[in-house]
């Protein structure tokens, strides 16, 4: 009898489609085997790396006969670094796996069967980001800045990243030459010594903030870095923040203004913003504002709003701004401070934000506004909470408005929410060409 396959076992398969997570998937002797950077088509030597009993994962060695469909990817990291997914699969056949996801995705864990729109493209394909933020290492005694391996924290070291601005690589560059001629260490996780553990940047089409982050918070040698980016560009912030832990937390909680401008400031929708390095915000700007754009049009002259998750505020702000009397409800403390910053900003008195979770907040809320209401959601990739979702069954609001970045949660969620609700439309969005993620906005409306 065969022998099932088993970790560091070569074989040659065929892939027959794509999973969840843009990998390629081959069944083999009855076997799943999850095969990242395959395409359907294509014929691989594999190697088994992990057997996870139900299911094997392994790497490429070599493509012995590669689908038609393949295409060159355009960034030499592509498959090293963990940032892509999707590089050697045309534009046109990403936007397909993508709807296609959401439709399998419903089907699966909802039974539900219900017409999905293209998936809205992002006019930029590539260098569409808004942050980055990359590790800096000592690795044997060399300083590398770059991204992780997926699901590793071994570091490859890049000079650009293509879904970032062209200013990613001289900002890169110039960093590395500003620890180099400054002898300062990077982060050795091994030995827990050195001092730089990452670089984050968010970006606006004129300048940007820079937040270096630390280990000691005693280290102050930043002159050097900011005579050398005032040899490129004439705005921009730069920040210390100390984080001593040895976790996977970027951030530790000290922030310290080194230089130049606070926050990036922005306007849209009539709506006047600040951002930070700590804000949450959306990291692809146009697809952000196609899909607030349709949120508006959907919800269109509602009494009363409640926008649930709402982060550092933006969307509420808008949508206050359109005339609705609107409840934000955020859990993090400094989003909902940013966002009241905002209300005051643009005078939005018909705007009130609470701070704490919407399992607690929602059903009060509810209860307050006897149904009179819509509601916008926006959770993170776990969904909604089971108590949010009751409430908003008891309270009956007239129309939810559901914006998700997880398929299978909002697969979940909308199972139960059918029972009361009738689904008027899915429109998927492109909000990360190149990588698997994909955003969906998903209207209900009471039956
Ligand atoms: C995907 S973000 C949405 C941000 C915002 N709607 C926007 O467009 O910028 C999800 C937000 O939900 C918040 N959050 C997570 N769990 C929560 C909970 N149980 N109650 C309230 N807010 C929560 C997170 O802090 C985060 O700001």
């Amino acid at each position: 009898m065969e022998q099932k396959l088993k970790k560091n076992d070569r074989v040659v398969v065929k892939i027959e489609r794509l999973g969840a997570n843009g990998e390629g998937v081959a069944i083999y002797k009855g076997v799943v085997i999850f095969v990242p950077f395959a395409l359907v088509g294509d014929e691989v030597l594999i190697h088994i790396i992990n057997d996870k009993n139900k299911f094997l994962i392994a790497k490429i060695i070599e493509i012995k006969k590669p689908s038609p469909k393949r295409i060159q990817p355009m960034c030499p990291y592509f498959s090293k670094c963990g940032g892509c997914d999707l590089q050697h699969i045309s534009y046109a056949d990403q936007l397909l796996f993508k709807k296609q996801l959401i439709i399998d995705t419903l089907k699966k864990y909802a039974g539900i069967e219900t017409q999905v729109e293209d998936v809205v493209p992002s006019s930029k394909v590539f260098r569409y980001r808004n942050k980055f933020a990359f590790p800096v290492q000592d690795v044997n005694g060399e300083v590398k800045i770059g991204m992780f391996r997926k699901n590793s924290h071994q570091i490859i070291e890049i000079d650009d990243c293509m879904l970032q601005s062209e200013r990613t690589k001289i900002i890169i560059k110039l960093f590395k030459e500003y620890m180099q001629e400054n002898k300062i260490s990077a982060y050795n996780e091994t030995t827990k010594t050195g001092v730089v553990k990452h670089i984050v940047v968010r970006e606006a089409e004129e300048d940007f903030i820079m937040t270096v982050v630390v280990t000691d918070e005693k280290f102050n040698k930043f002159s050097p870095l900011v005579e050398k980016l005032k040899t490129q560009f004439s705005s921009f912030g730069l920040f210390k923040n100390v984080n001593k832990l040895n976790n996977n937390v970027i951030f530790g909680n000290l922030d310290k203004k080194i230089y130049g401008i606070y926050e990036l400031s922005k306007n849209e929708f009539g709506v006047q913003y600040f951002v930070n390095n700590r804000s949450f915000m959306q990291v692809n700007d146009e697809i952000k504002n196609i899909i607030y754009q349709k949120i508006l049009n959907t919800l269109g002259s509602q009494k009363n709003v409640i926008d649930a998750y709402s982060g550092a505020g933006l969307l509420s702000s808008i949508i206050a701004k359109n005339g609705s009397r609107v409840y934000g409800v955020e859990i993090v403390k400094e989003a909902t401070e940013n966002a009241n910053k905002l209300k005051v900003l643009n005078n939005l008195y018909n705007l009130t934000n609470k701070n704490g979770d919407c399992a607690k907040i929602i059903p009060e809320l509810a209860k307050e506004l006897e149904g009179d209401f819509a509601v916008v959601v926006d959770p993170p990739r776990k969904g909604l909470d089971e108590k949010v979702v009751e409430a908003f069954l008891k309270a009956e609001p007239k129309m939810i408005v559901y914006l998700s970045c997880g398929p299978s949660t909002l697969a979940r969620d909308l199972k139960k929410l059918t029972e009361k609700y009738n689904i008027s439309f899915v429109q998927p969005y492109d909000m990360f060409p190149q990588t698997a993620n994909v955003e969906t906005l998903v209207c209900l409306r009471l039956k």
